[in-house]
């Protein structure tokens, strides 16, 4: 979801309207599918735009990992059964990965030869990561009784702050936060 103007100036007041943690992850889903799909539809040849879309799936699922590591995947630690956190131990891991296809943009130009492919496996592990997050940890957390509305205050903060940190014009280097 955009951030307006007023909420970007109130972020240390509560904002009008916040999201539970649940629904501000799927909306990030929603957001990083939507420029998977419009890579698909660009022409093969069109590298500025590819360049860019990826550019921009990189920044989104960088950030997201992050909230979601530092916020949100401890949380579920806590409040999880213990047979279900090897699950949240199976989305590190997923995430580390997709951070490894992260890092070879910082190299691979769109038109160099492995740039497509290397966006198209990214794809692949994401949706997998976002299947398995949506349909097992996530109903999983609502069950839990965990105060999926601090959680999502915090998160928002939390990307805000990052999103901040996103030089708006540093070539290549824009994917690394950290
Ligand atoms: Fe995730």
């Amino acid at each position: 979801m955009p951030t307006t103007p007023t909420q970007a100036t109130t972020a240390t007041s509560h904002p009008a309207q916040t999201q539970d943690a649940i629904e501000l992850l799927m909306d990030d889903h929603r957001a990083v599918e939507k420029l998977f799909d419009a890579f698909e539809k660009a022409k093969d040849d069109d590298v500025e735009a590819k360049s860019a879309l990826v550019r921009r799936a990189c920044e989104e699922l960088t950030v997201h990992a992050m909230i979601e590591e530092e916020l949100l995947y401890p949380a579920a630690q806590d409040v999880l059964d213990e047979s279900d956190r090897p699950d949240v131990e199976e989305a590190y891991v997923e995430h580390y990965l997709v951070k490894v296809l992260i890092d070879k943009f910082t190299t691979l130009k769109a038109g160099e030869p492995g740039f497509d492919a290397t966006f198209k496996v990214m794809r692949e592990m994401v949706q997998h990561h976002i299947e398995e997050e949506e349909t097992d940890l996530f109903p999983k957390l609502r069950k839990s009784g965990a105060d999926l509305n601090a959680l999502g205050e915090k998160l928002m903060q939390r990307k805000e702050e990052l999103e901040a940190k996103i030089p708006k014009d540093a070539g290549d280097n824009t994917m690394r936060l950290h």
